[in-house]
Formats: C-alpha cells, structure tokens, sequence
C-alpha cells in the first residue's frame, strides 16, 4: 500500500476511536516514520512504505488510537526551539511553560549572572531553556522523581548544558540551608489541578504521572509550600514566577501578598486565562 492508502486507512482507524483531530495526528505519525517534515507526508502520497515503515507506523497508531499523546509515542517535544526527549515518566512540556520561561529572562534581565532554582523540573524543559537564554545563569533545579530528573540530566547533556545545572532529587523544600538566600529567581510549574478533576482530564493528560498534575484539593497545596518556602531562599529583591491553573489567579496573588511579596501581578495566555503569578521580594 503506498503512504496515501496508509494515511487514509489509519485516519479511519482513528476517526472510529474518537481521537481528536484523526487526519493531523496520522499525518504527523506518518512524517515522523518517513522522515520528512510535518505536512508533506500527504504529498509523497504515491510512495511506497517499505515493511519496516509501515511495521512501524501501524504500532503508532495503534498507540494514539489509545489515546497515548503523539510526544510520548515520538519520545520527543519541541520547547522554545528544543528538541526535548520525553517519557511517559515526565510531563510532556507546554506552551505555556514556554511562556513562563519567557516570563523568567525578563524578570532577572538586569541580573548579571543569574541564580535561579527551579522546583519541579520534570523533563528540565525549563531549567534547560533558561540556562540558554542567559548563558551566565547558574541553576539548581529539583524534582521527586528520580526518573524525571535522570531524563533532565539526559536532555541537559544533549543541549551541552549539563555543567550549569545542578538537578536534585529534592521535597519541595526541604529548607536547604545552602539554598538560603542564594537564588535571584525561583520558578516553578507544580502540579495544580484539583484532585478532583484528574481524573476528568482526557485521556491524553490522564497518561501523564499524577504526580506532575495533582495539586492536592483545591490544587494549591505545591503551590502553598512554594510560596511559604521561596522567601528563604531568594535574595531581597529576588523573584518568583509561577505556573499557575486559570482559575487560581485570585487565590495565588493573596498567598504571594500575604507572604510579603510585591509587585504581585498575573498574566495572561493568549485566551485571556490567568497563567502565571510572579511577586518580588522587597529589597532591603
Ligand atoms: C507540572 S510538572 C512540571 C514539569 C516541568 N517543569 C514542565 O514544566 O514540563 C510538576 C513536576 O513537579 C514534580 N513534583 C511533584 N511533587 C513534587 C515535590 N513535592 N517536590 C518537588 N517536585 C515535585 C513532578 O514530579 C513534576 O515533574
């Protein structure tokens, strides 16, 4: 069968088993076993796959047909110009960490040679975006799981970026005392959904480790312990910026104020949702 009759005949597959967006999914699965860039996989619809290809692809989308997202049966997500490998171990990276990543060089721009610790790095996505973007900075990133940050390590080292982050299996804080006003920036994008509503998240998402998603009850308790915690370890007039859920501007920017953050402010994705809070601490 030639890429044409592959495409048409997993885009059905698909379609019968409700996966969003069918005919996308099977053109990017398709690119990505041809080799080619996204989109052009339909044109060369006259190709032949040899045995192995379409071995291949029918294994994918058999995948997505299990709802499985398309980066962790590709094992690879694009970050701010990153090629990133992901796992079923990690979160797959958003576009709106990218945001916060962006969020993060303008509030330490005037910092010669930044020291940021990232709390929860998952792949590193974060961590290894920033320490790109600000070549001086210095950073000191942490997880729980141990798979996770041994995939951070691994796509650290990929970007030859490894000698300046330091990833730590670390609890939140667990109140380092060589952390203790060392850091200019603390950035972090914990987990946030209400436990709640974990498990009414599609099915995709539902793959994801539920310890990279779930907040506690209302899906703030990472987010407390952060905001309780970074004041100890920023330096005066240090910076927090965190990822937060649409529907938690309010209740963050109260927690920053009433640790004594200023300058409190959210902002919003490009749908107008309230994504990431950042505060300052007073300088002294
Ligand atoms: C929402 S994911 C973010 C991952 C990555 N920074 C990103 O943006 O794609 C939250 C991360 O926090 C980690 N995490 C969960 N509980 C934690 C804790 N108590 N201390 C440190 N990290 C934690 C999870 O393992 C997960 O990697």
């Amino acid at each position: 069968m030639d890429a044409a009759g592959w495409l048409a005949k997993a885009e059905s597959f698909l379609a019968e088993r409700d996966v969003p967006e069918a005919r996308a999914s099977a053109e990017f699965l398709l690119a990505e076993v041809l080799g080619v860039g996204r989109g052009t996989a339909a044109a060369r619809g006259e190709r032949a796959l040899t045995e192995r290809q379409a071995f291949q692809f029918w294994d994918w989308v058999k995948r997505r047909g299990r709802r499985e997202p398309i980066a962790y049966i590709v094992g690879t997500q694009p970050f701010l110009g990153l090629d990133l490998e992901v796992s079923r171990d990690c979160l797959i990276p958003r576009p709106e960490t990218e945001e916060l990543v962006l969020e993060c060089e303008r509030l330490i721009a005037s910092v010669p040679a930044p020291k940021i610790l990232e709390i929860g790095t998952g792949t590193g996505c974060a961590a290894i975006a920033l320490s790109q973007l600000l070549p001086q900075a210095t950073i000191f990133a942490t997880d729980v799981s141990d798979k996770a940050l041994a995939l951070a390590l691994k796509n650290a080292i990929a970007h030859n970026v490894h000698h300046r982050i330091r990833f730590v299996r670390e609890d939140l804080f667990s109140d380092r005392q060589s952390l203790r006003g060392w850091a200019d920036l603390v950035v972090s994008n914990p987990p946030y959904v209400p436990s709640r509503d974990v498990d009414r998240l599609e099915p995709e998402v539902r793959m994801e480790p539920r310890l990279a998603l779930d907040g506690g009850p209302d899906g703030l308790d990472a987010i407390r312990a952060i905001v309780a915690g970074a004041p100890k370890m920023l330096k005066s007039g240090g910076a927090l910026a965190l990822e937060i859920e649409e529907r938690q501007g309010a209740a963050v920017s109260r927690l920053l104020n009433a640790a004594g953050f200023s300058g409190v402010h959210v902002r919003k994705d490009a749908s107008g949702r309230d994504r990431i809070a950042v505060g300052r601490l007073p300088e002294k």
